[in-house]
């Protein structure tokens, strides 16, 4: 570890949890966050605010950043509390109330316990604290839709409607999400309330992701160690997948990385393509990973029949080893409708391609691919077939 030659001044700047001082490209949505949020210095409620944008446009980055500047702005604050959730590490609504609440009772004495109240006794201690100084609190709910998902809308619904209860104090909230639908799926009065103001973030072109990458490797990068065309081949890449600036950041953090490791003195796009390909081999494993036992011997189904040299096979084929395996295995075996339909969803998460191919009147049937040679060597190596032995040739498939 000694050895490595440092180019990285700095990681922590390059990570995505860190918030930069300057956020280029992004003046105008801070411009109308801190337009309706400002009157909270004066104690007037703010506008409830739906922040919209896909992954990486800095949602978090601003209204963090605003958050700081609001702290600045108000001595002890002394008129205006920000409160800062994640609903996706946060995902109860016990544990956004606790949250909150253990933000605003400064009494340790007093606070909510970790578990055991009930939602009721939550809430109303909760609306008392709130409403003992007279101050506004601007509550953020990031990654508004996993709370959604998970639970419905009624804390949305007694954060919207506390302030009817409260006589001094007054709550605003900011919600953030990356799924523009859905606020589809929320009580009619819920939706027109947290979106009394909706601010869309538009991801970054390329121009605009350079800029972002300049600021930052300037200040996390030892000079000259970055070679003239690393900043804008991240960007472009980027841009290209979605205008994601955590994308961009990924690629240069691990890029830097993967030079340091080797040894390197600059970082080169040799590298960027290094780590563009880390990236997306991480996302497949990560996939592979996390599917069902069942959908796992699925996919071993298709790599036998790919390593048989039955590079195209249709359901039939797949169906037929799949048995085979699970007789195997001694695990329970689905129907072939059941394993059709597996095979439907391994193609939609992109590890395998299956095509219709129609034969007129002889009917329809699907010829199913592998997506990569990765998927074969992580599926291999996969726990679960360690039973499997000589799967080369699945009629000679036998237990160790
Ligand atoms: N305009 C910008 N200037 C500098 N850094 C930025 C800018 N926008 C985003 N970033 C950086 O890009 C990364 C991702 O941004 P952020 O976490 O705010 O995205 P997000 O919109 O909240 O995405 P998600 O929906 O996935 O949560 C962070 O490291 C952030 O600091
Ligand atoms: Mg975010």
């Amino acid at each position: 570890m000694d050895k490595r030659n440092p180019l990285v001044k700095n990681k922590r700047i390059l990570q995505s949890s860190y918030i930069p001082e300057q956020l280029p490209h992004r003046e105008e949505q801070i411009k109308e966050i801190v337009e309706i949020v400002a009157p909270s210095l004066t104690k007037d409620k703010p506008s409830n605010i739906l922040i919209i944008g896909k992954t990486g446009t800095g949602k978090t980055a601003v209204v963090k950043y605003i958050g700081k500047e609001l702290k600045k702005a108000d001595d002890n604050e002394e008129n205006c509390s920000f409160i800062y959730i994640n609903c996706e590490v946060v995902d109860t609504p016990y544990g956004i109330l606790y949250n909150i609440g253990n933000q605003i009772i400064k009494d340790e004495t007093k606070s909510i316990p970790f578990t055991g109240w009930s939602l009721d006794r939550v809430f109303s201690e909760l609306t008392k604290y709130v409403d003992k100084e007279n101050k506004i609190y601007i509550i953020v709910l990031d990654e508004i839709d996993r709370s959604f998902q998970k639970n419905g809308d009624d804390i949305f619904y007694f954060l919207t409607t506390i302030n009817e209860v409260l006589e001094q104090s007054k709550v605003s909230i900011i919600g953030i999400s990356n799924n523009p639908k859905f606020t589809d799926f929320l009580d009619p009065k819920i939706k027109s309330r947290l979106g009394e103001e909706k601010i869309i973030f538009p991801p970054y072109n390329t121009v605009q992701l350079e800029d972002i990458l300049k600021d930052r490797s300037e200040e996390a990068f030892e000079k000259g160690v970055l070679s003239p065309g690393v900043i804008s081949y991240c960007a472009a890449l980027s841009a290209q997948d979605m205008g994601d600036a955590r994308r961009a950041l990924d690629l240069l953090r691990i890029a830097s990385d993967i030079a340091e490791r080797n040894n390197d003195s600059i970082i080169t796009e040799a590298h960027v393509k290094y780590a563009k390909n880390k990236i997306e081999l991480d996302a497949v494993s990560e996939v592979v990973r996390t599917l069902t036992s069942q959908s796992k011997t699925v996919l071993m189904s298709i790599v036998i029949n790919t390593e048989n040299d039955n590079p195209t096979m249709n359901t039939g084929d797949v169906f037929a080893t799949y048995k085979h395996i699970s007789e195997i295995l001694e695990t329970s075996t689905l129907t072939q409708r059941r394993v059709a339909g597996l095979i439907s969803e391994l193609d939609m998460m992109g590890i395998i391609h299956a095509r219709v191919k129609s034969f007129g009147r002889a009917g329809r049937t699907r010829e199913i691919e592998l997506g990569s040679k990765e998927v074969m060597d992580l599926i291999k190596s996969d726990v679960l077939f360690k039973k499997l032995k000589n799967y080369k040739n699945v009629k000679q498939t036998t237990l160790i």
